[in-house]
């Protein structure tokens, strides 16, 4: 019985949650019912259920309920990714999230979003996402790699590359045009040729490490020719 208390008690702070996340998430929502309506509210609690089942390694019915709930909602979420708390898929439509995707807490994404591989990688070939990133409508990540929190990706973009956290990505292949919300410098701005502020600064450093080293050498040149000189007064004196 407790067991039932339990379980039940569970669902309802689930939905509870679910409810808060949808409300502070879409302000198109007027009741709190309406939930209910949300392909996001079926497709993750149906994930919650398959990842269960998929982590007790009963994979075909950790993918049964997956296809369900895809051919239902039109959001596939493999039953082998990690996802945290507080995540919400606006709309839903045609959004892919990949088995070895990980996903952390607070993290929204739009319709037509795919976390996806590139099909060149093994074992962990998908993105890993941290709190509070946001993927706008449309848009694909692609590969293992990391999206620090508080990133969004703009609509439509492709992201193919690690990208730090606090930053605005926005087109194919994705770039940084803003950086913990300061827009990068556009004076010098081509189309073709985006902004790449990490670019920059290894090429700062790449600048600073040659000038250092060059420093150094005209030291030793110095030294060098110091130490020739002191030998001459040496020689000079005996
Ligand atoms: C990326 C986004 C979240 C804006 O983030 P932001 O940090 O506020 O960035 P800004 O709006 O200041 O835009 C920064 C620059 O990127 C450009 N940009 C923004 N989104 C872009 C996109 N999707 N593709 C190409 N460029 C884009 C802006 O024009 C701006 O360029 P500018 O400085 O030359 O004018 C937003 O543009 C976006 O894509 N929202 C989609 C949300 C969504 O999916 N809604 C679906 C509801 S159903």
């Amino acid at each position: 019985m407790s067991v039932v208390k339990k379980d039940v008690n569970f669902i309802k702070k689930y939905i509870e949650d679910e409810i808060k996340v949808i409300r502070e998430r879409d302000p198109a929502i007027h009741s709190k019912w309406e939930v209910f309506l949300y392909s996001s509210f079926w497709a993750v609690l149906s994930y919650r259920l398959a990842h269960v089942f998929y982590e007790k390694k009963h994979f075909f019915l950790a993918r049964l309920i997956s296809q369900i709930a895809r051919n239902r909602t039109g959001i596939e979420i493999h039953p082998g990714a990690k996802i945290g708390k507080g995540f919400f898929i606006d709309h839903g439509s045609g959004v892919v999230v990949g088995e070895t995707t990980i996903i952390g807490n607070n993290v929204t994404l739009y319709q037509g979003v795919t976390l996806g591989g590139t099909g060149k990688e093994k074992g962990k070939r998908h993105p890993t996402l941290k709190d509070n990133v946001m993927v706008s409508v449309g848009a694909k990540v692609l590969g293992s790699f990391t999206i620090g929190e508080n990133t969004k990706i703009g609509a439509g973009s492709v992201v193919l590359n690690e990208i730090p956290a606090n930053c605005t990505v926005v087109g194919v292949p994705g770039k940084i045009v803003k950086y913990h919300n300061r827009e990068i410098p556009r004076e010098t701005m081509d189309q073709v040729h985006l902004p790449d502020p990490i670019q920059d600064d290894i090429n700062n450093l790449k600048h600073a490490d040659s000038e250092i080293t060059n420093e150094l050498l005209t030291l030793k040149d110095n030294i060098r020719e110091l130490k020739s000189e002191l030998r001459k007064i040496k020689g000079e004196e005996k």
